[in-house]
């Protein structure tokens, strides 16, 4: 992926629009104020805690774009004309090789922000993009993953029309329950 990407979930009656962007060292701030919510840290792989492990964490999204395997977008929603959009979440293509036909998908919402479609709407938004990109490259499908008890990431999938595909064994100890495996096709 060449040139940097920008995508937006237009706005609904209720909601404002969304803008998806490649993450930048200018977030890290409101990252790291994301990261202090235990939710997120629960269902995150590498909590993290402070401008350090946040640069790191920016840095290797970055990565992810130059080396053509990982494509991480912050998500960000316009809180109103005088202030500037505000970080609401994350979603993140992962697991991309040419050739390859399925990829991964993952995503957090801040938690003020939850509750209103933001993790729907940007997954939609992502998913149309990828299997769109990535089509030339031969991705034919997605993969979602959650653990069993993470019903609203559960609830996320199902209205992004991932349809559950299979249930994994734990993978202890980061998932010490079964899994939800969903799919969406192209
Ligand atoms: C999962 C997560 C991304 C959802 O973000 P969000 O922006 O609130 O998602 P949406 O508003 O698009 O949808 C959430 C849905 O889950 C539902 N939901 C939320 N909590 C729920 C619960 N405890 N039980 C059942 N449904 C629940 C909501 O009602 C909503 O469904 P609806 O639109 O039919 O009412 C957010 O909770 C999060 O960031 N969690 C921590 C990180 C995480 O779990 N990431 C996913 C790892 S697989």
């Amino acid at each position: 992926m060449n040139a940097p990407v920008t995508l937006t979930a237009t706005a609904t009656p209720s909601t404002p629009a969304l803008l998806l962007r490649p993450w930048r060292a200018a977030d890290v701030t409101a990252l790291i104020e994301v990261y202090q919510d235990p939710d997120l840290r629960r269902w995150t792989v590498s909590p993290l805690d402070g401008a350090d492990d946040g640069l790191r964490w920016v840095r290797a999204q970055e990565q992810g774009w130059a080396t053509g395997d990982r494509f991480a977008f912050a998500v960000l929603e316009a809180a109103g004309d005088a202030v500037p959009p505000r970080l609401v979440g994350n979603v993140v293509l992962k697991e991309v090789a040419p050739g390859r036909p399925c990829a991964q998908v993952g995503y957090w919402t801040a938690a003020q922000a939850r509750g209103r479609g933001v993790a729907s709407r940007a997954l939609d938004t992502l998913t149309a993009w990828s299997l769109d990109a990535f089509r030339a490259d031969g991705l034919e499908y997605l993969e979602l993953l959650h653990q069993v008890d993470n019903v609203a990431s559960c609830r996320v999938a199902e209205k992004s029309g991932y349809r559950l595909d299979s249930v994994l064994p734990p993978a202890p100890p980061a998932y010490p329950l079964d899994g939800h495996l969903h799919i969406r096709r192209a």
